[in-house]
């Protein structure tokens, strides 16, 4: 006897792919599974791509994995340049109230930077302009955190993190500082500058396919950790940057640029200064 089978077309796969979602999965895979599933298909159909497309697609995916060690994460790359993390953390911090904003981690992030005492000079024999930075470290209603754990890191006036020059194996324009009974943490370094986010490899090509810059203003960023309060991971730009509207990966945000020319224009200081207040969330009653 024949037996009737199924003919999957364009009007009907979409829901026969969704209903092989057994009942019993985890009830929140199901439904990042069920919108991923929609999503696609939806924008398969919506552009009519091709299978020389879908080909490329693949290729250009395989490939991304292919750039990824313990260097370089490409993929987190692609994330970042197409908004991805950006939203991601934005819908994570939507109700945070009076505390600093967040944006990206990046991939220069070392684990086990310098320890170095309040008033440290994180850049030693570094060339470039003298920026000092005075840091305060908050609760949300302005009250000093003291013993909070400060990671600072930033690029050179040249645009290169350490682990970008030479071998890559030195530590310079880092350092875990701790703020002190008073909240406050100081360190002198040198001026970043504005650089490229790594750009040549496929997520750089995507960049430019889409005529895209890959250029980021100038930043310093910080990770506080302080027992009781979530966690903050941030940047501080520096205000009158040309990249500061075309951040390759949006995560500028008005709260967090700052006039580093202050305090010299005021006549208080040679240097640039970066004066800031950081305010931690507590962090959620267990
Ligand atoms: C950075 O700021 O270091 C960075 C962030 C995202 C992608 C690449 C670099
Ligand atoms: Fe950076």
């Amino acid at each position: 006897m024949d037996q009737a089978h199924v003919t999957y077309t364009e009007a009907n796969l979409t829901q026969a792919v969704l209903g092989r979602i057994r009942p019993d999965a985890d009830p929140r895979m199901a439904e990042i599974m069920a919108a991923l599933i929609r999503h696609t298909h939806d924008f398969v159909r919506e552009v009519r791509l091709t299978p020389e497309e879908w080909g490329q697609g693949v290729a250009f995916l395989t490939e991304l994995g292919k750039w990824c060690d313990d260097k370089r994460q490409e993929v987190i790359l692609l994330s970042d340049v197409l908004g991805v993390t950006m939203l991601v953390d934005a819908i994570a911090h939507a109700g945070d109230g009076n505390v600093t904003e967040t944006t990206v981690l990046g991939p220069f992030h070392r684990e086990n930077p310098p320890v170095l005492p309040d008033g440290a000079d994180i850049a030693p024999g570094m060339a470039g302009e003298r920026l000092e930075v005075v840091a305060r470290i908050a609760d949300a209603e302005g009250n000093p955190l003291p013993d909070a754990q400060v990671d600072v890191w930033h690029a050179s006036p040249e645009g290169y993190y350490d682990s970008q020059i030479g071998d890559g194996e030195a530590h310079s324009m880092r350092a875990r500082l701790r703020s002190g009974a008073d909240g406050m943490v100081r360190f002198t370094t040198i001026a970043p500058a504005s650089y490229p986010v790594p750009h040549d490899g496929p997520a750089g090509r995507m960049l430019a396919a889409m005529g895209r810059g890959p250029m980021r203003p100038a930043h310093l960023h910080f990770w506080i950790r302080r027992e009781g309060y979530r966690d903050l991971v941030t940047h501080v730009f520096a205000a009158g940057d040309r990249y500061l509207e075309e951040d390759a990966v949006f995560g500028v945000k008005a709260s967090l640029v700052a006039d580093f020319e202050a305090a010299r224009r005021r006549g208080e200081t040679p240097d640039l200064r970066l004066e800031y207040e950081f305010r931690l969330p507590r962090a959620a009653a267990a």
